[in-house]
């Protein structure tokens, strides 16, 4: 049990807690089940934005167990506040380690971590109608097309808001596989009966676990109200308990994503083959071709066409610009009407100015490139600074590493390197400066020059045309 969210008397709104303190031995993985990541973010990440997003005022604490410490980690900038559940035994375990932590509350709203696709919009609803009606247990359920696996809501009576008990998958009696309407592992409390019958919890069940699920039979036997609400769509709340399941949810999820971008005006070709996290931004007119990856948060202006084969991480893209296939693009940005590729690598830190081209088989890292600046082919730009309209031929080489420490390339405006020229850091060519193809530059030039740092070229007439003769004389 950690401190947060202990020794506070008067009884407040309302607490959500989140269970995440699961191994997920159904994922057969060493990463903890709520860290596996659908639509480029963990599971338990989407919970907590969905909670967040609840217009009542709540505090957010999360379960955690299994590898708390990498889940702690990975949550950290969320701000939420953490319960320990040390042995993983059972939801209802769970719920009962977080006794101190909720008990200064009037209610809780307890949500699953493995449960991602869930919307504000459906806890808000169950909070509402649980508020409203004053149960002491209000629960979230849905009738998906194949109920299998998970707990099962049994009614007082058919059409009855009135519940009787949930029963797991593997303590149903004959008959029961047949109900239809299942428990979405989403519920809100009122803390007070919750934590007077909450220890009253067995682990008599073929998993000898504590399940959360028993209390809506406990709280039943008790005299308290327990309702059921359910979800008015069953793929909200569909749980990620196998790689098949969780995989199911990253193209559901994505879908949801390309659907709403072709909305807003994005035209994206064969949808079902790009890969585009949920925070990924673009703006109208843009066209994506298939197979694209668009990760993390990624912002794309109106009018580009990013072509197939890209993916792009992390990056700013203005209006107009074009990148062609096979690019891989790493927290970087490009200016309107950039041209890039095909085959261009930006490493992260690469600021690539409007109108500028970079073109196949250039890799670039922490470097600006000016407005019209141009970078064709086959060239390497790392730690670089290169003014407007100035022209990289290729081949050009920036060696600004040399084994202990990294040094800055800068060239001005309008400077024209040659082809294969390697540029030794720290130096500095002045604006409108020169270098001759096939240069190694290892001091400044100023601007204007022209530097030549090549071997003079020797010439010897004849000499090809003698040694052939010479050979065939031998033979
Ligand atoms: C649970 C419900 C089931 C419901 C389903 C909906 C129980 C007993 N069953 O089943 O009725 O249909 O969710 O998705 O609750 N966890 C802990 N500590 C533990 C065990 C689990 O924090 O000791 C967390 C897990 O990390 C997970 C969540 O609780 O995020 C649900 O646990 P899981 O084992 O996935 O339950 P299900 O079998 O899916
Ligand atoms: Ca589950």
């Amino acid at each position: 049990m950690s401190e947060e969210g202990q020794g506070e008397a008067a009884p407040r709104g309302l607490a959500v807690v989140i269970l995440a303190a699961g191994k997920g031995t159904r994922l057969k993985s060493e990463r903890p089940k709520v860290l596996h990541a659908i639509g480029g973010k963990p599971l338990v990440a989407h919970v907590i934005a969905a909670a967040s997003r609840m217009v009542s005022p709540r505090d957010i604490y999360v379960v955690v167990g299994h590898e708390a410490e990498r889940v702690r980690g990975a949550l950290q900038a969320t701000g939420v506040r953490f319960v320990e559940q040390a042995d993983q035994r059972g939801t209802g375990h769970a719920l009962q380690c977080a006794r101190q932590a909720i008990e200064g509350y009037e209610n809780v709203v307890v949500l699953s971590g493995d449960v991602p696709l869930i919307r504000p919009e459906t806890i808000e609803r169950l909070w509402r109608l649980h508020e409203a009606e004053r149960t002491a247990m209000t629960l979230l359920s849905a009738r998906p097309q194949d109920p299998t696996g998970y707990g099962r809501v049994v009614r007082k009576a058919p059409g009855e808001p009135d519940v009787e008990a949930i029963v797991e998958q593997n303590s149903l009696a004959p008959g029961q596989e047949k109900v239809g309407e299942i428990n979405a592992g989403i519920y809100a409390f009122r803390v007070a009966p919750l934590l007077a019958h909450v220890d009253e919890l067995k682990n008599e069940n073929p998993h000898g676990e504590f399940y959360l699920t028993d209390m809506a039979a406990i709280l039943r036997g008790a005299g308290e109200r327990v309702v059921a609400v359910e979800a008015p769509d069953a793929a909200e709340v569909l749980g990620a308990n196998t790689i098949v399941e969780l995989v199911a949810l990253d193209a559901r999820l994505r879908a949801e994503t390309a659907a709403r971008l072709m909305a807003e005006g994005v035209t994206i070709f064969r949808p079902e083959s790009c890969v585009i996290d949920a925070e990924v931004e673009i703006a109208p007119d843009t066209v994506i071709e298939p197979f694209v990856q668009l990760l993390g948060a990624t912002r794309i202006g109106s009018g580009c066409t990013i072509r197939s084969f890209t993916v792009i991480e992390n990056c700013t893209l203005g209006d107009g610009v074009l990148v062609q296939p096979g690019c891989m693009l790493e927290a970087s940005s490009a200016g309107d009407g950039a041209r890039i590729g095909p085959f261009t690598h930006f490493r992260p830190g690469a600021e690539i100015g409007p109108e500028a081209h970079v073109g196949n088989f250039v890799e670039i890292k922490k470097a600006r490139l000016g407005k019209g600046a141009k970078a064709n082919h086959l060239t390497y730009l790392g730690d670089a600074e290169i003014g407007e309209g100035a022209n990289i031929g290729a081949g050009t080489i920036t060696c600004n590493y040399d084994g202990a420490n990294k040094y800055m390339t800068r060239i001005g405006k309008g400077v024209f390197v040659g082809s294969d020229a390697t540029l030794v850091a720290p130096v500095r060519i002045e604006d409108g400066a020169y270098i001759g193809a096939g240069s190694c530059i290892t001091r400044d030039v100023p601007a204007d020059a022209l530097a030549v740092g090549r071997a003079r070229q020797v010439t010897k007439a004849g000499w090809a045309a003698a040694r052939r003769a010479r050979r065939s004389k031998k033979e």
